[in-house]
Parts: structure tokens; sequence; C-alpha cells
């Protein structure tokens, strides 16, 4: 998981968690907790549980990327898809003793690609979740796809699976990016991909990033103007990061110096402000009302159960919060499920980390969120923020608004500092 970067003009913007990601957990060293809490941590209850998401992790890509740091694997051969598919199904089945009674508001399927599975995995997929769980009717389903693996046939065969928001992988709209990116499409295949994407779903998101090697304003201007002949509702625009343990990471591109990515940063927001989008979280756009639900969902500290290799879960009890976590490797991730352990860690998320962890999400809102929503995620009592509060607010990087928990722009801008203030054993955090 990428961890917040400072968001701002000198600062070099902030970066993902991408669309499909999951929403920001700590990637502090802190305490471990274990069981059901730790000894001195004040007590919590959740006198309700909030929403409930499930996030299901399809690992395989037709090729690496070289910037890419998430849990995907180039494919050999064929992916073995029906195989996965139950498992997936399989780890569902162990998971429902913790979430009994509980409704689904929104699924996500992530990646990897997840567009190379056929649509009728993603059918029996989908079909197989809605016998076991009670999903909403109008549930968000989101599946992300490449448009390297695009064709009209198969993006109508995922909406007839009950796909409602497609999220498609552009990245730029000018092969020569593409090409240093080490895309496997062009510029042609995106724009083919997106006319089909935006004509055949109700709800479509484009992934677009900035300050590629070489790039300047204009350039990502161009991509923002060729997005944009397209009536999509939601657009995410990441900064590209480097990231250890990737291609780029040994072999460096030339890209944008601090400056000239804020350059292009200010720009593109500028662009995408003109066109009625609403930067609604750190690398988030979306026309009004069309936010994505299921990243609303983690932001606002809500709850997910993570399907699949490497993904990972939080899932509320009225006396506890526990995070889990699965197998990286496919293989491993099957043969945990085949052997009827699909959890590889299993944690109570220690108290005093809660109030940390929430903030890491909610100050990501460019509306914050409404102060009660605290206590009611995390059974916390807001008494145990005060500290942090006051400092954040003191040094301006929090509105002083008692009823909203909302960064100022300052806060924005250093979004890593602010969230700091709330790290326990900081002395003002929980
Ligand atoms: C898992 S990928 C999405 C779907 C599909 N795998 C694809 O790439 O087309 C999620 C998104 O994260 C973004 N992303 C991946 N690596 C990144 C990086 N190093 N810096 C910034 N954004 C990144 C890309 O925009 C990508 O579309
Ligand atoms: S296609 Fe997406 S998930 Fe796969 S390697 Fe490229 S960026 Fe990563």
């Amino acid at each position: 998981m990428r961890s917040i970067q400072p968001a701002g003009p000198s600062q070099g913007g902030a970066s993902p968690p991408p669309e499909r990601a999951q929403p920001a957990n700590h990637t502090h060293p802190l305490p471990r907790g274990g069981g059901r809490g730790e000894g001195s941590s004040p007590a919590l209850r959740l006198a309700t549980l909030p929403p409930l998401a499930i996030y299901l992790h399809i690992p395989w890509c037709l090729k690496k990327c070289p910037y890419c740091d998430f849990n995907s694997h180039a494919l050999a051969g064929p992916a073995p898809e029906n195989e996965y598919v139950a498992a997936l199904l399989a780890d569902l089945e162990f998971a429902l003793p913790a979430i009994w009674g509980r409704r689904v508001v929104s699924i996500f399927l992530g990646g990897g690609t997840p567009s190379l599975f056929r649509p009728e995995s993603i059918d029996h997929l989908l079909a197989g979740i809605r016998a076991r769980v009670a999903v909403l009717p109008d549930a968000e389903i989101t599946l992300e796809a490449n448009p390297g693996t695009f064709e009209a046939e198969r993006f109508r065969g995922f909406r007839d699976a009950g796909v409602t928001r497609l999220s498609l992988g552009i990245q730029s709209f000018d092969s020569a990016q593409l090409a240093a990116l080490g895309r496997v499409h062009d510029a042609p295949q995106a724009h083919a991909a997106a006319a089909a994407a935006v004509a055949i779903f109700p709800e479509t998101n484009f992934d677009l990033m900035f300050a590629l090697p070489g790039q300047d304003a204009a350039g990502a201007l161009h991509d923002l103007r060729q997005a944009l002949r397209y009536p999509v509702q939601h657009l995410s625009f990441y900064h590209l990061s480097i990231e250890p343990n990737t291609y780029f990471a040994r072999h460096p591109p030339r890209v944008p110096d601090a400056d000239a990515a804020a350059e292009i940063e200010e720009a593109v927001r500028a662009g995408l402000a003109a066109a009625g989008f609403e930067h609604y979280e750190v690398s988030a756009h979306a026309r009004p009302g069309h936010a994505c639900r299921h990243n609303l969902n983690y932001w606002r500290f809500g709850d997910y159960l993570g399907l699949g290799a490497g993904a990972h879960g939080k899932l509320s009890f009225p006396d506890r919060v526990l995070r889990q976590t699965r197998a990286r490797n496919p293989r491993d991730y099957l043969a945990a499920v085949a052997a009827g352990r699909p959890v590889e860690s299993e944690r109570a998320v220690a108290p005093k980390e809660l109030g940390f962890e929430f903030m890491l999400n909610a100050l990501r809102l460019k509306e914050g969120v409404p102060s009660a929503l605290f206590s009611e995620r995390t059974g916390l009592s807001p008494a145990v923020l005060q500290p942090a509060l006051h400092e954040a607010q003191a040094r301006g990087l929090l509105e002083p608004d008692s009823r909203r928990l909302l960064a100022t722009p300052l806060g924005q801008r250093f979004l890593d500092d602010l969230v700091a203030l709330f790290l326990p054993g900081d002395a003002s955090a929980a």
C-alpha cells in the first residue's frame, strides 16, 4: 500500500491509494495489538456497525508495468479462472460467521486486471456472492479493466453479470507516454475502450497519471482534454510515484521535478474544476453525485471484507475492530483456501491506534467528515482526540469547526504532517 504523500506545490502532489486500492492503513511502525485488544488502552464500544463492502482481488495481468507495486503477477499462460473464482467463494463462506446479518453496500473487483477474466466467471462470482450474502439491490459494483484487454462484447458481458461501474486504467491518451510506461495498450486502444465503457456502463471512471517522464502541463492537459471527450463521471488523477522494488526504482525515468509536478497538478485540477468535476479526495474527481461509493466507505472508516490473494479487510464488532490479511502469492492463497484457512493474519486494532487510522482515512476527504462519525466508527470517546485536535488547529492544519473533522487547505497540502499528529505515542494521540 502506497503511503500518503504531501499534497501541493513544491511538495510533489499526492499519490494514491489508487481508485481500486484499499484504504490507507497506517504505514508507520505501530505497536501491534493482539487478541481482543490491549490491556491499558481505553475500552471501545460500537453502538452500531458501519456499512459493509466487499473487495475482491484478482492478482494477474498480461504483463507487469514497470511502475507498479500492486500485488499483480504477469501471466505465463491462462489464469486459473475457475479455480480462483471457486476459492473466492469458499473464502467468503469461511468469512460468513463474521458478517452474519449484515448487508453489503458495494463490491469492488480490483487487481491486477479483473477484465482478464471471462464475463461468465464474473457472472458466476457475483451470483455466488448474492447467493451467500444480502447485497443491496442498488449496490455499486465496480470492475477494473485494462484497455489492453478490451473487447466491447466482453464489456457487455460484465455489465450483464451485474457490474454497474467500470474503472478503466487509461493512464494516458498519448501512445509515446504509454510506451514509456510499459503499457500493453496504445492511444487508439485507449480511445476505443473509453468509448465502449461510457456507452455500456451506467458509471465509468478513467485512471490517469500525471508527472510522467518528460511531461509538462500542456501534455497533462492534452490527456485531460482527451478524457473529457467522453461523458465520463469520475476521473482519478494520480501523481506517478516511483515505488521501491519496481523496475522504475532500479532504472528511474526522468520525471518532472517537484515544482514542475506541482505546476502540472495545479493545471490539471483547474481544468477538472472548469469541466464541472469536484475534487473530493486526494486523487479523485467526480461530477456531482458520482463519487465512488466503495472508496467513500473506506475513507469514512467503513468495514470491508477483503477476499483474494493479498487482500486485506477491516471488520467491526461491538467490542473490537479486526484487520485481516490473506496470502499475497496466488498459489499460496489457493493452497490456504484449500486447507480451510484463507486468513493469513488477523488482529484486533488496539484502541489507541484506531484514532490515528480513522484520521488517516477521513482527512483525505476534501469535505472531511462529521465529528460524530469518530465515536460511531471507533467506539472511542471524542475526548481521546482533543490534544491532537488542538495542536492541529493551532498549527492551522485543521478547521476550527467543532462539527466537522476537516483539513484546512494548508493541512491538505501537508497531509502527512497533519495525520502524524494523531499517531499513538505522540503526546496528542489517543
Ligand atoms: C491496479 S491499477 C488499475 C487497473 C489495471 N490494472 C490497469 O493498470 O489498467 C490501479 C491504478 O493505480 C494507478 N497506479 C498504479 N501504480 C501507480 C504508481 N506507481 N503511481 C501512481 N499511480 C499508480 C494507475 O493509474 C492504475 O490504473
Ligand atoms: S496492469 Fe495495472 S495492476 Fe497490472 S501491472 Fe500494470 S498497473 Fe499494475
